[in-house]
């Protein structure tokens, strides 16, 4: 069993009880988070692109913990000269690491970061993520992909993450087509109401997911955790 924990806006935390993989922890600055960055002890740290919001305290968490950090090319080297640990992958690619494998799929988004926020750091991706015999998978920031549809015709995804906040990524209504199209058993938005140009009502996408009727749309409160 996994435990699956929101720690506001598009970070999340996932545990099997031994191995902790964090994914794009954004917690210093973040109005939504609840816990502070010093006390996440993850082995695995996914990083799905630069942008502040989701690289968030990568360095320092990975600094303080040891933990590698898994993520595209660029930006994998770019924590390496920070002195973090880093596997880098390409989008397509899979890798098995001791808890399980992770494949890099596609994000249509931008992904600078670094110092300079808009400095160039390769391409932003969404993260398959297998682990505990689950399979979890984190969009990232994107727009609706037809692509989506590739991961459903491979893979049954157990839980799913998608923004639903428009303006930067899918809006409400483009993220219930990708639920069509992943057809996840579950699913959570993310990337929402966290500053005023991404504000959206989670409730209308639980809704129009749950009337579809083939996945099982959950809204998740920051430091919320779901059993998978
Ligand atoms: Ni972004
Ligand atoms: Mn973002």
């Amino acid at each position: 069993m996994i435990q699956a924990t929101f720690l506001g806006h598009a970070a999340v935390q996932l545990s099997d009880g031994s191995t902790t993989i964090l994914i794009d922890p954004f917690i210093s600055g973040n109005p939504q988070a609840t816990v502070k960055a010093d006390e996440l002890m993850p082995d695995f740290i996914v990083i799905t692109h630069g942008h502040a919001d989701h690289l968030g305290d990568t360095v320092a968490i990975a600094k303080r913990t040891g933990a590698t950090c898994i993520t595209t090319f660029e930006l994998a080297n770019w924590l390496g000269s920070q002195g973090c640990a880093a596997h880098p992958m390409g989008i397509g690619g899979s890798f098995d690491f001791p808890f399980g494998w992770i494949k890099f799929t596609i994000a249509h988004h931008s992904a600078g970061g670094g110092e300079l926020a808009d400095s160039y750091m390769g391409t932003a991706a969404g993260v398959l993520i297998r682990f505990g015999g689950k399979l979890i998978y984190h969009a990232g920031d994107t727009a609706l992909t037809y692509d989506m549809k590739l991961i459903a015709e491979r893979f049954k995804v157990d839980l799913a993450f998608f923004p639903i906040g428009s303006n930067f990524t899918m809006d409400v209504d483009d993220a219930v087509r990708a639920v069509e199209f992943v057809k996840p058993r579950t699913v959570v938005p993310l990337h929402y109401n966290t500053w005023p140009p991404i504000e959206a009502d989670p409730e209308d996408f639980a809704s129009k997911v749950n009337n579809a009727g083939h996945s099982k749309a959950v809204i998740m409160a920051p430091n919320d955790s779901i059993d998978v």
